[in-house]
């Protein structure tokens, strides 16, 4: 599976939830998530973001970011179309550490 990671936090440009094909992004108030059951891995996301928030679960380190993704897509709204991004949001972008701002 895809996972959306902390750089997708108050950035959330919503350009990837326009690719997938299968719909399986979800929307919090912050970021938004993939639903790893639902992912098929076919890595369209991955190059949409602006943020570079999406990547591979292959990757090391990911394992709090696959979780995070897997309770929070069960519980949020799915979404299909993008619509506007935080007003801030460029001023987010590359900042590292927003995992704490996801619960602020
Ligand atoms: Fe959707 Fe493909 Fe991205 Fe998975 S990898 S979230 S199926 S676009
Ligand atoms: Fe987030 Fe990137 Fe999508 S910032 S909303 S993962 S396009």
């Amino acid at each position: 599976t895809y996972v959306v990671t902390d750089a997708c936090i108050r950035c959330k440009y919503m350009d990837c939830v326009e690719v997938c094909p299968v719909d399986c992004f979800y929307e919090g108030e912050n970021m938004l998530v993939i639903n790893p059951n639902e992912c098929i891995d076919c890595g369209v996301c991955e190059p949409e973001c602006p943020a570079e928030a999406i990547l591979p679960d292959t990757e090391n380190g990911l394992e709090q970011w696959l979780e995070l993704n897997a309770k929070f897509s069960a519980d949020w709204p799915n979404i299909t179309t993008k619509k506007e991004s935080p007003a801030d949001a460029d001023e987010w972008k590359g900042v590292d550490g927003k995992f704490d701002k996801f619960f602020s």
